[in-house]
């Protein structure tokens, strides 16, 4: 089975949304949504889900599923008001519950942040199946970039989030609280263990030395032999002692603490106060 897929680029936050459609019905699941958020004025804005709204709309799609294949660190995700719109479930990993508890301790939150996942819709976990329509979906569980990484087959397309990049760009940093080089190179394994032809659909991507323009996908085949990072069969040690001096080098991204303070709670903000006024914490020295 070949799902339909269709990206949508976020130019802020190089992150890609995907609507991948049932080729025999009208069903459809939506994987990683962005919320638009400008850090300086505190201001969110719905233009890219509204997008993503309209393209819904536009054909007729019934969306089942709304999937994150991780809590982003870049980004916000617009899974609650693309519910509110559409519908749909919000699905993520089950080690949700670790980056809770980790990041529940960064920001101080109460006891009234459940750390159990209940924010969520469906908390997968690796053997996990669930449909779009008639077609058929599977959890794997690819840690290494965060704790709860997954990676979505849908037919033929496989959607690695922050694992596998392009092929020239390599792969996803590893330096975040729970992640490891060492799993993310068994993580992505699994993920070229896929047949050669299976579609691979990446979650960000920022170009590349020498090619002008953005690109998200490309086959198990083409990662296996061209990945700058894991390609050619380079060995797990080859693989973390680039990753973890690489990762050494890398700046916080922009949106890292509004990010993991929306997306852990299933991207709500945080409850409003007497007020009815929402804000953010910015923990100081902590990350
Ligand atoms: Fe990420």
């Amino acid at each position: 089975m070949k799902p339909d897929v269709t990206g949508f680029f976020d130019d802020a936050t190089n992150t890609i949304s995907f609507v991948v459609k049932d080729p025999q019905s009208d069903s459809c699941a939506i994987i990683d949504s962005v919320l638009d958020f400008d850090y300086a004025s505190g201001r969110t804005d719905t233009g890219s889900a509204d997008e993503v709204i309209e393209y819904v709309k536009k054909n007729n799609l019934r969306v089942e599923w709304l999937l994150e294949s991780h809590v982003h660190a870049d980004h916000l995700s617009a899974a609650p008001y693309l519910q509110e719109h559409l519908g749909g479930k919000i699905g993520i990993g089950e080690n949700i519950t670790m980056v809770q508890d980790t990041f529940g301790k960064v920001f101080n939150e109460g006891t009234e942040f459940q750390r159990d996942g209940s924010q969520f819709d469906k908390l997968f976990v690796e053997g996990d199946s669930f449909h779009i329509g008639q077609m058929r979906g599977d959890v794997l569980h690819t840690p290494g970039h965060t704790p709860a990484c997954l990676t979505y087959v849908i037919g033929d397309a496989a959607f690695v989030g922050d694992t596998l990049f392009m092929p020239d760009f390599g792969t996803a940093r590893c330096d975040f609280p729970g992640g490891s080089s060492e799993m993310l190179f068994n993580s992505i394994q699994k993920i070229l263990a896929l047949p050669d032809e299976t579609r691979i659909f990446v979650g960000h991507d920022y170009k590349a030395p020498g090619r002008d323009e953005y690109a998200w996908e490309t086959t198990v085949g083409a990662q296996k032999s061209l990945n700058v990072h894991v390609g050619e069969g380079k060995s797990q040690a080859e693989f973390v002692e680039m990753r973890d001096s690489r990762d050494a080098t890398l700046a916080m991204p922009k949106l890292i603490i509004p990010s993991l303070q929306v997306n852990m709670r299933a991207g709500q903000m945080p409850a409003p106060d007497e007020e009815g006024d929402v804000f953010l914490k910015v923990p100081i020295n902590k990350l």
